[in-house]
């Protein structure tokens, strides 16, 4: 277990500063007229949620897609040009059509792939980088069939940095409402008197393993922030509208509304495991939390043979490596968890002395077989509320 930081109240952003590149309303129509005769890049989704990341300062202390004087020292040791800790790249790439206007000192019109107009790029510099190494050093593996080493090939060599702003934010697929800045949750937190909050990241609907972790982490906090990731995820994740479904009945039936808030972060997933976990913690404290839960497998992908990238307590060690007085927001750590028979409750690896027959445990491939098949998935491994609005969607084709 990590040794508790001096955590000051409230927790620092990340850096010192939180950082805010959205443009005011009248800034936002000055710039749509002005990027008319700008160059234009056009998004892809993983860039479109980092520009959104960057201006709201989820990713502070970044304020701009980076140049190479932050990536080769964050690719090469997990750290930005002044040293302050920072695990994966955040880059825009132009693409071979564009290249020719993406000149240094450029402005650039940051565009959806139907033309509408989201951001600003001030084009710093320009520069070369190499994929296999980013991918290597970043996601431990040159894999092209890792979903994060895949987008950046795709990306391309060719990378170009420099400060953002945001004219208008990603178009909400669902209730807008739920979508809360840092700024906001940090002010939200300290109108509620919360000083120890706990973030959950999750990109897969509450089951009951979740739930048990989010609230042994409750137990010892004030309140608990559930921040389920809904931008980019892989194509056979569950779609973030159905996901919503699920973490608003959990909401309501099973956790404490005085306790805690449900906000969608509008991230794109890298599957970076270790490094990730590190990025996901860092968000979350600029979101003003003071912990952050890290399971099993925490951010993890697998081979096409199943087989995992990752070891599944390799996100938990890597903060082993750094200063927990640097990281400032603590990382509870957790084991496998499941249901045992013999326990009668939940339980993990960790506290229950009985063998694996006793225990309760499904792999995501069984149980999304027996949603699609219309059927309930055991209560102590699914609420059947949950697993009601699975087995709709599934029908219903998403
Ligand atoms: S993730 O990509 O966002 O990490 P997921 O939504 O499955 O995937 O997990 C959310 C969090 O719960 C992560 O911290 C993960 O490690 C943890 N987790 C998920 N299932 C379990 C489990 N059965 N036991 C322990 N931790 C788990």
């Amino acid at each position: 277990m990590n040794q508790q930081p001096n955590q000051p109240y409230p927790i620092r952003p990340h850096g010192g500063t939180l950082i805010n590149r959205v443009l005011s309303p009248e800034e936002a129509n000055e710039w749509r007229q002005r990027a008319q005769s700008l160059p234009k890049h056009t998004l892809s989704q993983r860039e479109l949620c980092d520009l959104e990341m960057l201006a709201i300062g989820a990713f502070s202390p970044l304020d701009g897609f980076m140049t190479s004087d932050d990536y080769h020292p964050c690719v090469n040791s997990m750290r930005l040009a002044d040293g302050i800790l920072w695990p994966m790249p955040i880059t825009l790439s132009p693409t071979p059509d564009e290249r020719a206007h993406f000149r240094e000192g450029a402005t650039i019109a940051l565009v959806t792939d139907s033309g509408h107009l989201k951001g600003i790029l001030q084009v710093e510099e320009i520069f070369q980088r190499d994929v296999k190494h980013e991918a290597r050093e970043t996601f431990g593996t040159d894999d092209p069939n890792h979903p994060g080493v895949a987008q950046i090939y795709a990306q391309g060599d060719l990378v170009a940095g420099g400060p953002i702003y945001l004219v208008e934010p990603p178009e909400r697929i669902t209730r807008p409402e739920l979508y809360r800045t840092p700024a906001e949750l940090r002010a939200l937190f300290a109108q509620r008197g919360w000083r120890r909050v706990v973030a959950f990241q999750t990109r897969n609907p509450i089951h009951r393993a979740h739930e048990y972790l989010t609230k042994c982490a409750l137990e010892i906090v004030d309140g608990l922030l559930l921040h389920p990731l809904v931008g980019q995820t892989k194509a056979d994740d569950v779609p973030a509208d159905v996901r919503i479904r699920c973490y608003e009945v959990m909401l309501e039936n099973y956790y404490p509304a005085d306790r805690t808030v449900l906000s969608l972060l509008p991230a794109s997933m890298r599957y970076g495991g270790p490094r990730e976990a590190i990025l996901h913690a860092i968000m979350r404290k600029n979101y003003g939390c003071t912990h952050f839960i890290v399971g099993r497998d925490h951010a993890g992908a697998r081979r096409p043979d199943g087989s995992p990238y990752y070891g599944s307590y390799d996100a938990q060690r890597i903060f082993d490596e750094i200063d927990p007085n640097e990281l400032e927001i603590t990382p509870l750590f957790f084991e496998h968890t499941f249901y045992c028979k013999k326990c009668a409750g939940m339980a993990s690896y960790k506290t229950c002395p009985c063998g694996d027959e006793h225990r309760l445990i499904l792999s995501g491939t069984k149980v999304r077989e027996m949603l699609r098949r219309g059927e309930m998935p055991p209560p102590e491994y699914t609420r059947p509320e949950v697993a009601q609005i699975l087995i709709e969607a599934y029908r219903n084709g998403s």
